[in-house]
């Protein structure tokens, strides 16, 4: 499974991608907006620092606009997918993408059915939002898990990218799903890392490490 960090904060990029976990990074407006900074300045810093695929989102909602925004930022560099709403023009945008080459992330997906449309339009990726799922009270990985069957039912070669993540078990389920890549904020991915039996055992060693004579 692919890991990407779902952020625009360069630090938090440098810090993932010095541990050798990271396979690309996705962007949103809201991510960006934290930044406090020109989204183009950010876009080419974080591919500067990351060579796999790097989202950025268009915010027109018509074609021509969605468009013109996706040409200029596939310009910019090679790494770059063109993060696209999962609208009815956002779909005809994905469908002219795919013919020009240029790779795509079809985002704000909350159904089976949007999922089967993006795979159909021709997307690279499809994005459901397990956590804002959960935050309604349903159960966003079950989503995932349709996406999954269908896509393999017709063998689609859009992958899905299970964004929205909130904690560790969305990443587990993912896998156990075979999802094909996850999206995490940063403060996920530390926690991937972390133990309690892993911070005990390496005390009492440092601990027992002091007697052996030096
Ligand atoms: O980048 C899209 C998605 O991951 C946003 O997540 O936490 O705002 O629901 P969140």
């Amino acid at each position: 499974m692919k890991f990407f960090i779902d952020t625009a904060d360069v630090a938090e990029i440098k810090e993932v991608n010095a541990m050798g976990l990271l396979d690309g990074v996705t962007t949103n407006p809201s991510l960006v907006a934290k930044t406090g900074r020109k989204f183009k300045d950010v876009l080419l810093e974080i591919c500067d620092i990351v060579k796999g695929p790097v989202s950025a989102e268009v915010t027109s909602t018509d074609y021509a606009g969605m468009l013109k925004e996706a040409h200029e930022f596939a310009a910019l560099r090679t790494n770059i997918v063109i993060k696209v709403p999962l609208i009815p023009e956002g779909l005809k945008v994905v469908k002219t993408l795919t013919g020009e080459g240029i790779k795509t992330n079809v985002t704000l997906c909350f159904s089976p059915t949007q999922a089967l449309l993006a795979a159909k339009a021709g997307a690279t990726y499809i994005s459901p939002f397990v956590g804002r799922i959960d935050d309604i009270a349903d159960a966003g990985m079950d989503l995932v898990a349709k996406i999954c069957k269908i896509y393999r039912n017709y063998g689609y070669t859009t992958e899905v990218l299970v964004a929205s993540v909130r904690g560790p078990m969305h990443v587990v389920e993912a896998a156990e799903l075979g999802a094909h890549v996850v999206t995490c904020p940063f403060g996920v991915l530390k926690q991937l890392t972390q133990h309690p039996l892993t911070d005990i055992g390496l005390a009492k060693f440092l601990k027992d490490w002091e007697k052996v004579p030096k």
